[in-house]
């Protein structure tokens, strides 16, 4: 089969689109052949992750596709079934943390940038009606670590001012969607206008320039929950624009991980900091059900061909999206 395959050189020079060999079904697993899937900023930090003298890896965390075969012990899937895949591996009950030897698809195991993958039957769920393949490929990582992050860390209620830095990401995009249809009032940021108002288009109650001075835009607002995942480019900006006692979640660092806080500020703050990462299968199922009941679809910036990998990680490395980028199976 085809599929975009990461070898022998550290970074996107490693990349290819080429044949490799097929993948067969063990016993509890299942092979999806592979409608669309699509991208996350991990596919990219991945090609420096799996180093150059390991195997050749598939890359990929998200899919949705059609069962064409099901292994040994699997119940209740058939060929045939419209599935949804969930790239969380072995993180199956709600936890405070991933359980010890929780992995995403795409490193190690072989991910969804290609025409097949078999994955744990516990991985997949059935395709939700109300989205198009292409939707259903870009939605499940992004959208389960928005999903958590706002409920299950944040515990946003009704009212409650979101802030989110950096409303271009494929996550945030949902994170938007989510916190609107909790009524919620949301804040955004991007270093683009355009993004802005995209965002607007889609609900955003404020929108401002990333580059502008927040407590001068944002005098009038007192931001409850404030979600992170640029890092250090933005950190101290985010510490420094929550109302006290508010509450920061952090789940990605675009730009640098370290940061630096002045911990007088953050304790007479009385500010909370809260880490999230992905989710459980449970709570892919609670968002699967939240994005039916709320008629929720992912923000789609553009699909491209397996073949047209190189300008697909050109693109997301350049942040030009605002939303999902996914792969069509040609
Ligand atoms: N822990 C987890 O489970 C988890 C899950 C998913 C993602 N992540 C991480 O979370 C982050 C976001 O993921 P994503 O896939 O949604 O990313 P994405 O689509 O690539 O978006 C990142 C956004 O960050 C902003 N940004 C990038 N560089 C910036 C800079 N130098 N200064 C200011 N803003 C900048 C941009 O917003 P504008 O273009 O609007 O300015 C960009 O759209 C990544 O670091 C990713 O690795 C973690």
């Amino acid at each position: 089969m085809k599929a975009i395959v990461h070898e022998k050189t550290e970074g996107i020079p490693g990349l290819s689109f080429r044949d490799i060999y097929d993948l067969e079904t063990k016993p509890g697993t299942v092979k999806v052949k592979l409608k669309t899937s699509g991208m996350n900023r991990r596919d990219v930090a991945v090609t420096t992750r799996h180093k150059a003298d390991q195997p050749p890896l598939i890359l990929g965390s998200d899919g949705a596709g059609v069962i064409a075969d099901v292994g040994n012990d699997v119940n209740g899937w058939q060929a045939g079934d419209e599935v949804i895949i969930n790239p969380g591996l072995g993180w199956l009950k709600n936890s405070e943390a991933p359980p010890e030897g929780f992995e995403i698809l795409g490193l190690p195991d072989h991910g969804t940038f290609a025409e097949y993958i078999v994955v744990p039957a516990e991985n997949i769920e059935t395709k939700p009606e109300h989205l198009s393949w292409e939707e259903a490929g870009v939605l499940p990582l992004a959208a389960l670590t928005a999903y958590r992050v706002l409920f299950t860390r944040a515990k946003i209620k009704q009212n409650d001012t979101v802030m989110l830095p950096g409303i271009g990401s494929g996550v945030l995009t949902f994170a938007l969607k989510f916190a609107k249809a909790a009524g919620a009032r949301v804040i955004v940021t991007s270093r683009s206008e355009q993004k802005l108002e995209a965002a607007k288009a889609l609900g955003a109650d404020v929108g401002i320039l990333t580059q502008s001075d927040w407590q001068e835009e944002l005098k009038n607002e007192a931001v409850d929950v404030l979600v992170e995942s640029i890092g250090r480019a933005t950190f101290d900006k985010s510490l420094g624009i929550i109302r006290k006692g508010g509450t920061i979640v952090t789940f990605g660092a675009t730009t640098e991980d370290e940061v630096k806080i002045d911990i007088r500020k953050f304790f007479y703050g009385q500010y909370n900091l809260l880490g999230s990462t992905m989710g459980s299968r449970e709570e892919f199922r609670d968002m699967l059900a939240f994005i039916k009941k709320n008629d929720i679809k992912p923000e789609l910036d553009r699909m491209f061909k397996l073949s047209q990998y190189k300008e697909a990680f050109d693109y997301l490395k350049e942040t030009k999206n605002f939303g999902k980028i996914g792969f069509l199976n040609e």
